[in-house]
């Protein structure tokens, strides 16, 4: 193992991840544990070199306060404990703030002098490690692995292939809703370039008669989470002696789930959902990492920058951009202009500043003129906002002529359009998306 690693327990303190991510800045590794976590899983983790016990004011849950096992003291590392945590160590820290500089001038001494930890945590090493651990999980036995060509199945693929090369099998399921040359692209990186075991399911028929005359917005979702299990089920039921399953978990997805201690935010799924009697054991090796780490991390891995930096995009793709219930020819529509707004983004350069846009297309018509005659044709709406968090987000004030240059693209090439319109509503009092 090329990498020395600090060990938070986590007794609920809203710190964590801050301080996580201070010790990483430090150049040091880090990573986050439950603070019930045993000394024998404790000593499993490779290169621990010391565990800083971090309180918060969750460290009391229903009455009873809540401390990490009295063994961990006496495993033999270094131990600091911080906040409200029980002193039973060496060094006591009072709670840390959320001043990322303060907490690295608190820990420094602890991580170098005490711990005597190397600054060896960078990417490089990081995948080496990682290499191994899936390595020594998995043995010589097959991964599955769903690939929708986001950044966090992306990665993990790349990293995957390089632990274990063609006992991964990839499955891409196009699910008819994908943004234009999307699953191309997905085949044609991993399947010819990196040579990936992938499986490409063209499931666009099954998924539109599937959502045929459905209108309402989370019964579409539903409709294309549901059919999503059943597409990559009966995917994994076709291949022999597949024991693991490879997730794209990345850090903020336990966060949000919600961990021992940290109340829970909103629930979270990649594959969840699948058969009882269909069961794998996990590989996860993006779980310690923040979204810019994963990143990095397909980077180092020589992913196409375009699929590491791509904006977010909703699972059910384009079926909740082509509003109420979904037809073909609206479909298209929102295929077509959405190449043209992304075209001409990355043209201008905005693709890297605007945090995400696209474009849909309501169910309802307009009267216009084409060709001196009347048209009856739909009109595609322009969304480009700008956010942090996605809680709440402005709009990108795109520049006139770009605009035109856009609205006239779409007019002149997209068919059964005749009006293009810009949403100018920030969140709130509207969603990113519209349905
Ligand atoms: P809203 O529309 O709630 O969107 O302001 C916030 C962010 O979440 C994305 N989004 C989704 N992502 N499945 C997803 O994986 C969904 O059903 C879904 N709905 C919205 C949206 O694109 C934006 O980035």
């Amino acid at each position: 193992m090329k990498q020395d690693m600090i060990v938070i327990l986590d007794l609920g303190s809203h710190e964590n991840t801050t301080l996580a991510r201070a010790i990483r800045d430090l150049g040091v590794y880090s990573e986050i544990y439950p603070h019930d976590i045993t000394v024998e899983e404790l000593k499993a983790l490779p290169n621990v070199k010391g565990v800083i016990i971090n309180g918060g004011p969750n460290n009391v849950i229903d009455g009873e306060e809540i401390d990490v096992l009295p063994a961990i003291y006496e495993a033999g590392y270094p131990v600091m404990a911080a906040g409200h945590a029980k002193a039973q160590c060496a060094v006591t820290l009072p709670a840390f703030g959320n001043d990322m500089e303060a907490i690295k001038e608190a820990v420094k001494s602890f991580v170098f002098e005490t711990c005597k930890a190397e600054t060896n945590w960078n990417m490089k090493n990081f995948i080496d490690d990682q290499v191994e651990l899936v390595r020594r999980q998995v043995g010589d036995k097959k991964v599955l692995l769903a690939l929708s060509g986001g950044v966090d199945s992306s990665v993990l693929a790349a990293l995957l292939l390089k632990a274990i090369g063609d006992k991964l099998v990839c499955v891409h399921v196009n699910h008819g809703l994908m943004r234009k040359g999307e699953s191309e692209d997905v085949v044609e990186v991993f399947r010819n370039q990196l040579n990936a075991n992938l499986v490409y399911v063209d499931a666009t028929e099954r998924f539109l008669t599937k959502l045929e005359g459905v209108e309402d917005p989370e019964q579409k979702r539903k409709i294309i989470g549901g059919e999503f299990i059943r597409v990559f089920e009966e995917e994994a039921r076709k291949l022999d002696g597949v024991d693991f399953l490879g997730q794209g978990t990345i850090y903020p997805d336990i966060v949000e789930s919600g961990t021992k201690t940290a109340k829970m935010v909103k629930s979270h799924h990649n594959v969840g959902g699948l058969p009882e009697d269909l069961q794998f054991e996990l590989v996860e090796p993006l779980r310690q990492l923040f979204k810019d780490e994963v990143r990095a991390c397909g980077v180092e891995l020589g992913l196409p920058y375009d699929m590491v930096y791509r904006q977010p995009f909703p699972g059910p793709g384009l079926g909740v951009r082509c509003l109420g219930a979904i037809t073909r020819d609206r479909l298209e529509a929102v295929r077509e202009s959405d190449a043209i707004l992304r075209e001409e983004f990355k043209r201008a350069g905005l693709d890297k500043k605007v945090w995400q846009y696209f474009t849909l297309v309501p169910d309802f018509k307009s009267v216009g003129v084409r060709n001196n005659a009347r048209s009856y044709d739909w009109p595609v709406i322009i969304r480009a906002v700008n956010t942090v968090d996605a809680m709440t987000a402005t709009i990108e004030e795109i520049e006139w002529p770009l605009l035109h240059k856009i609205a006239g693209r779409i007019l002149a090439e997209v068919p059964n359009v005749n009006r293009v319109c810009y949403d100018l509503s920030p969140k709130p009092s509207a969603t990113i998306e519209w349905e």
